[in-house]
C-alpha cells in the first residue's frame, strides 16, 4: 500500500482499517479481501481486493480497494483479482458490485480497469473531493 503514489494519508489510513478489521474478525465482519501471490511459498503479495456486501441491500456488493504492487502491474493481476471477485460475489448469490472513483488522472489506470471489465458509468457528482475532482460511481451486474 506505501507504494502506491495515488494515495494520501487518509486513503492509506481507511485502507488499512480494513485489512486490520479482517486480520482481526475474520468470518465476523461484512468485509472481504482477496490476495494474489505467486505460487511459491515466499512470493510477495502482488495485490488486494478488498469488498464486503452493501449494508441495507440484498444483493449488492461494494468494491471497497483494488491495489497491485507497482512492480506487478500491467501483467493482468488486476483483472484476475476481479475476476476472483465476480466469482466469489456470483458464489453467494450477488447480483450487482459498485465501485466509487475519483476523475483525477491518478485513477485513470482504475478507471480504464473498471470499464474493461464490465463496469459501467452510472452516477457521478461534481467537485465531490475538491474542486475539479468529481466521484464517479461504476456499477456491473454479474
Ligand atoms: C488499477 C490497478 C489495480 C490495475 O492493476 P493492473 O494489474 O495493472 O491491471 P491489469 O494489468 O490487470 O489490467 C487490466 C485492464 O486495465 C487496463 N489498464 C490497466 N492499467 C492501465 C493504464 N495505466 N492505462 C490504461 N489501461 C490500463 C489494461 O489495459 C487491462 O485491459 P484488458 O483487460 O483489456 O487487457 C493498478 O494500476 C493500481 O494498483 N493502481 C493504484 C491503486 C488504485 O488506484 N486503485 C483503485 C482505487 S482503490
Amino acid at each position: 500500500m506505501r507504494s502506491v503514489d495515488n494515495f494520501g494519508e487518509p486513503e492509506l489510513e481507511v485502507a488499512l482499517e480494513l485489512i486490520d478489521e479482517v486480520l482481526a474478525r475474520g468470518e465476523h465482519t461484512s468485509y472481504r479481501v482477496l490476495v494474489a501471490a505467486g505460487a511459491g511459498e515466499d512470493e510477495p503479495i502482488l495485490g488486494y481486493v478488498c469488498f464486503g456486501a452493501t449494508p441495507m441491500t440484498e444483493t449488492t456488493f461494494d468494491l471497497y480497494w483494488i491495489v497491485v504492487a507497482p512492480l506487478a502491474r500491467g501483467r493482468g493481476v488486476g483483472r484476475a483479482l476481479c475476476d476472483a471477485l465476480d466469482l466469489h460475489v456470483r458464489d453467494v448469490g450477488g447480483k450487482n458490485i459498485r465501485v466509487e472513483t475519483s476523475s483525477q488522472t491518478e485513477y485513470e489506470a482504475a478507471t480504464r480497469l473498471y470499464q474493461r471489465q464490465g463496469f459501467r458509468e452510472c452516477g457521478r457528482i461534481a467537485d465531490f473531493y475538491r474542486e475539479g475532482d468529481d466521484l464517479i460511481t461504476f456499477v456491473k451486474r454479474v
